[in-house]
């Protein structure tokens, strides 16, 4: 029995499939800030299999450890967190006492039910502005915003903990820019408001919600001009988390690994292979640069290979294609769903 926090979210939901499909039991902690029960029921139509859920707070302690009590689980996934880097400027506060106090709960209750094997969502943002290309894990940390600045000082209360204990055993994946949805087109990315990641902004362009994409920027020294970055397929994402739980198994640990493809592609490629995948023209103009991007991002992935004998295996085109049917058949999301 695998505990997944955040399970109903957009990486946790696919995650749950690949876990379920694997054989392994399912419960699933939420809150709902960001997700909607809708997706536990595509899940099982998915897999023909129901994960347990538990709607409730990471923050509220005697939910938690009821839940992670009764759930039986031997090992703790931790997705649940705010993601949003601007609204953390503007709310850090939100950001500390979600994430960062939120974590400390889960670890506390953790502790208290024995159990200590846990696989951890962290950021490529924890590499900060790059000094080198690709970002290896020993690449120095440093953050720019407080959703990256939650990150790191989990990373380091989680480095922390275990060399107090190193019974623990502690995977912290860190993740590039997930894309794409399940094959099936029945779960996918459902951003609440104005997307503020690329794809699903393409995505809404190509299926009419919105006129054009803003390009931010084409000064970068890029190929093109134009942001790079390392866009993984969710999928693959996934299943990344089902080799660190395997390697947990059999390694008291805390690691770092990174999860991405190594490969780099510029806003303008992401464009087109969507056109191509969707066969939607996507119109867009170039604005100013966002504040706080950088030009170029991507992984060394062979940590991932070495160690969880894990690599992306799914490439742009059927990001796009997967991201294109999960948009098109669900145009407003899981908004309207019957
Ligand atoms: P998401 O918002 O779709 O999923 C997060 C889930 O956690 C949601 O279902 C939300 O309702 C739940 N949640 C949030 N706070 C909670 C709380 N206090 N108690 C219980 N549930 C709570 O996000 P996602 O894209 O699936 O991301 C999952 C994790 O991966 C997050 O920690 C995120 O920071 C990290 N991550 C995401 C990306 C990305 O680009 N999507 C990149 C790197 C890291
Ligand atoms: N971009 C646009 N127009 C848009 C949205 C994005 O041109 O409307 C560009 C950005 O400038 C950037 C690229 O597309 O060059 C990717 O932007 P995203 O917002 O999709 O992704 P980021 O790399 O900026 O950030 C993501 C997550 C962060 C995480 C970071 C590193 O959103 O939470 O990856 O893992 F910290």
């Amino acid at each position: 029995m695998i505990f997944v926090t955040g399970g109903a979210g957009y990486i946790g939901s696919h995650t749950v499939v690949e876990l379920l499909n694997a054989g392994h039991e399912v419960t699933v902690f939420d809150n709902f800030c960001n997700s909607q029960p809708e997706v536990l029921r595509r899940v099982a139509r998915i897999t023909g299999k129901q994960a347990n859920l538990v709607q409730g707070d990471l923050r509220d302690s005697a939910a938690l450890l009821a839940a992670l009590r009764a759930s039986g689980a031997k090992a703790v996934i931790h997705f649940a967190g705010l993601k949003a880097v601007g609204e953390s400027v503007q709310n850090p506060l939100a950001y500390y006492d979600n994430n960062v106090v939120g974590t400390v709960r889960l670890l506390e209750t953790m502790n208290e039910c024995g159990i200590k094997t846990l696989v951890f969502s962290s950021s490529a943002t924890v590499y900060g502005d790059p000094q080198r290309l690709p970002l290896s894990e020993d690449h120095p940390l440093s953050t720019t915003n407080p959703y990256g600045q939650t990150k790191l000082v989990i990373e380091e209360m989680l480095r922390d903990l275990y060399r107090s204990d190193p019974a623990w055993r502690i995977g912290i994946l860190r993740y590039f820019n997930p894309v794409g949805a399940h094959v099936s087109g029945l779960i996918g990315e459902d951003p609440l408001g104005t997307p503020n990641n690329l794809l699903p902004f393409v995505a809404q362009v190509a299926v009419g919600r919105r006129e054009f994409l803003n390009v931010w920027g084409d000064d970068y020294a890029t190929a093109d001009g134009t942001g790079v970055r390392d866009y993984i397929h969710v999928v693959d994402l996934a299943l990344g988390h089902l080799k660190a739980l395997e390697r947990l198994a059999h390694h008291a640990e805390c690691r770092a690994i990174n999860l991405g493809t190594g490969v780099g592609y510029s806003v303008l490629d992401m464009l087109r292979a969507f056109e191509q995948a969707s066969g939607k023209r996507v119109p867009y103009q170039v604005g100013p640069r966002r504040s706080g991007d950088i030009a170029a991002c991507y992984a060394d992935p062979s940590q991932a290979l070495a160690l969880l004998g894990w690599r992306a295996e799914r490439d742009l085109a059927s990001m796009c294609a997967d991201a294109w049917r999960w948009q098109s058949g669900n145009p407003n999301g899981y908004a309207q769903a019957t």
